[in-house]
């Protein structure tokens, strides 16, 4: 590999592509897998047949809205965060649900995407021209250091999606510890974790037979083509995911089929392939109810509830803050 270290990185992708194609094994965060075309794939995705994690979710939160809305609501009010709201889909059910309720609450949703976050007010204006909406922009980083501002009255923050399953569970820790101590007294945390199961199941729902995850994958490719003037020829990787039972890791990767050198032009940088050399691209961990509770336990969380589809394909679970 030749290379010389640029002065500065221009964005947080410059940086993070140049550390994970110089490093050993070569890695990208899937965080990167999100821009406009992105976020278009992942909508897509959500509708695949074997991507079941959104309908599932889905189910739950429709069979059972009427109890989430029960251990939600409170006296006062309350404000309902979402942590990485994406389309609010899923969300829409419980707050129609509370619509009908008669509710009094605010919806603050929170996303990385501007682009998402504009068409999700869009079409809640359209279906909740009543509800009070905040949105913010931001990285949930950015947003948990504000979490603990929302004092005034109960807070209610939901982590839908099972988007906890792209942290590997050490930073998972970290990051739940940074939501409960942004949880004050009564506060709650409602999280959507997809379960460990047949393993073929998994596999098949990072691997769809339409190939839009392929696409989702390489988009990784076309953007450092586009934003970092990259050469990458998409056709010249596989996509690869794999599941382990043993842990619950189901891990993307894209593997060159060929020995070849990439250009990155705006890193100044030549990253060089052997055939078969990976980059790895996502983690999404699988839990069941003991990994769940040493989650948990590390962070200082503890349960308050949980539900599930009839087989224990996903679950929603409700959390308080340890020792309040
Ligand atoms: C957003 N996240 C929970 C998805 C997952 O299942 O890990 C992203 C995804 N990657 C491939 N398909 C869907």
């Amino acid at each position: 590999m030749n290379e010389t270290k640029p002065p500065e990185f221009k964005t947080q992708f410059a940086e993070d592509v140049f550390k994970g194609l110089t490093s050993y094994p070569k890695k990208i965060s899937s965080k990167f897998f999100y821009d406009e075309k992105g976020d278009e794939l992942f909508q897509k995705i959500m509708e695949l047949p074997e991507y079941y994690l959104t309908g599932k979710e889905y189910d739950i939160l429709l069979q059972h809205r009427e109890e989430i809305g029960d251990a939600f609501s409170s006296f006062n009010g309350f404000d309902l965060i979402e942590l990485g709201a994406g389309d609010g889909k899923k969300t829409k059910v419980l707050l129609r649900h509370f619509e009908e309720k008669s509710y009094d609450y605010k919806y603050l949703p929170v996303d990385i995407s501007k682009n998402v976050l504009e068409q999700l007010s869009d079409s809640l204006l359209q279906e909740f021209p009543a509800l009070d909406v905040e949105p913010q922009q931001g990285t949930y980083a950015n947003v948990l250091t504000r979490l603990a501002d929302y004092r005034d009255r109960k807070k209610v923050i939901l982590f839908l999606g099972s988007n906890i399953g792209n942290l590997t569970p050490e930073e998972a820790v970290a990051f739940l510890k940074k939501i409960s101590s942004a949880m004050h007294e009564k506060d709650l945390f409602f999280m959507g974790v997809d379960q460990k199961k047949e393993p073929q199941v998994i596999l098949d729902a990072y691997n769809d037979s339409a190939g839009v995850t392929e696409a989702f994958n390489k988009n990784l490719l076309t953007r450092m083509n586009r934003e970092l003037e990259a050469d990458f020829d998409p056709e010249t990787f596989i996509h690869w995911p794999l599941y382990n039972p043993e842990t619950g890791v189901a891990k993307s990767y894209l593997v060159s089929t060929k020995e070849q050198t990439v250009q990155i032009n705006a890193l100044n940088l030549e990253v060089h392939f052997h055939k078969w050399e990976t980059i790895h691209t996502e983690v999404s961990q699988k839990y069941d109810d003991t990994s769940i509770a040493w989650l948990a336990e590390e962070a200082g969380l503890e349960m308050a509830g949980s539900w599930a589809d009839k087989d224990n394909c996903y679950k929603n679970y409700l959390f308080k803050r340890t020792g309040l």
